[in-house]
């Protein structure tokens, strides 16, 4: 049985990747400091799949106790999701996000090469394209200036792992995620935003609940068929399952080069006015909004190519729009 570190395992990716990796048999040792989730979604993947993952409260920003986890634990691979992912606050606290994005990179990756753990997924994010000059996106396309210090954190990344592939023996894949939404089926877990949500599906279901007086579109003015921003919205599911596919890659020596990247996304885009028709449709419910100014720094329109993904990894987004939203709103209700 592979034992696979995933750090940040109790976060929104992080949880549903644990939950894939259980159910596909790898023995799952999980790293969250608990900065952006809450210790109970240890018991809900344990009770979605009967298996209990060893669980270590150890932040990633200490050294030391970095070097002790690895001196204590063979691993096979680590998934890399804990970081902190909220751009505005980025912009507020550059230091905090290059400390904990960075530094935390960096000592995995040290470790790693001490202890000769080789296999190595990195989450990233389509943020690294910026608004692209061609849609849709493909892997190809020019890495523009970060917009903040988050989404540079994703770059510096990248770069940093891609250096670290060229003089060790480690195989790395970042995935670059387009727009995660939607929960488990069983809706024992799903995407905890705290406070004020500040992205569009926690924002709709929160106002759908009555907990949020009413959402605000960010802009009408742009340059899509119904004016409003278009994104590509991939259920956390299919996303979570992208990371088997390629962690196999890396466990079956199937990579074709020691740093790999892939856009993770459905290849479709959805305006924000298309995501409250579906979501109004599948609940139901019918949705309180207006239109109002864009929010600064929001791209007009970004989804994926995703061929490459479906050739190399063999792996497809199933779920549509319309199940995403549902299952976002079945873990919403599970909430009030
Ligand atoms: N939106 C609204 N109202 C809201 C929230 C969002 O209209 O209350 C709109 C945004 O303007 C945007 C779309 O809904 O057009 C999606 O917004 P999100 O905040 O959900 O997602 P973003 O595409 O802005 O951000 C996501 C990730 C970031 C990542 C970024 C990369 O959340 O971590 O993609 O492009 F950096």
């Amino acid at each position: 049985m592979k034992k696979i570190l995933v750090t940040g395992g109790l976060g929104f990716i992080g949880s549903h990747t644990v939950v894939e990796l259980q159910n596909e048999g790898f023995d799952v040792l999980i790293i969250d400091n608990l900065s952006n989730s809450t210790i109970d979604v240890l018991d809900k993947i344990t009770s979605i799949t009967t298996q209990k993952p060893k669980y270590f409260n150890i932040d990633l920003k200490s050294k030391s106790a970095v070097q002790h986890f690895f001196k204590e634990n063979k691993v096979d691979g680590v998934i890399h999701f804990a970081a902190s992912k909220a751009v505005g606050e980025s912009v507020e606290k550059p230091l905090e996000y290059y400390e904990n994005n960075i530094c935390s990179l960096i000592y995995l990756l040290q470790e790693m090469r001490t202890n000769k753990v080789v296999n190595f997924i990195f989450s990233s994010s389509c943020t690294v394209y910026g608004q692209a000059d061609e849609l849709p996106i493909t892997e190809n396309a020019p890495i523009k200036p970060a917009e903040s210090p988050y989404g540079n954190t994703k770059q510096i990344g990248e770069e940093i792992i891609k250096d670290t592939s060229k003089i060790s023996d480690i195989k790395a894949i970042a995935l670059r995620y387009f727009n995660p939404i939607g929960a488990h089926e069983s809706a024992k877990i799903g995407e905890l935003p705290i406070g004020v949500p500040q992205n569009l599906i926690p924002f709709v279901t929160q106002t759908a609940a009555g907990i949020r007086k009413e959402l605000a579109v960010f802009g009408s003015d742009y340059n899509t068929p119904d004016g409003t921003a278009i994104r590509d919205y991939i259920h956390v599911v299919d996303l979570a399952k992208a990371h088997i596919v390629a962690l196999r890659r890396l466990l079956e020596n199937n990579n074709k080069s020691f740093f790999e990247v892939f856009n993770i996304g459905t290849g479709k885009g959805n305006s924000v006015l298309e995501v409250i028709q579906s979501f109004e449709k599948v609940t139901g419910k019918k949705l309180n909004y207006k239109i109002v100014n864009r929010r600064e720094g929001d791209i007009t329109a970004a989804y994926a190519d995703t061929t490459i993904a479906n050739n190399e990894l063999g792996w497809k987004a199933k779920s549509t729009l319309d199940e995403a939203l549902l299952s976002a709103w079945k873990w919403q209700k599970t909430l009030k």
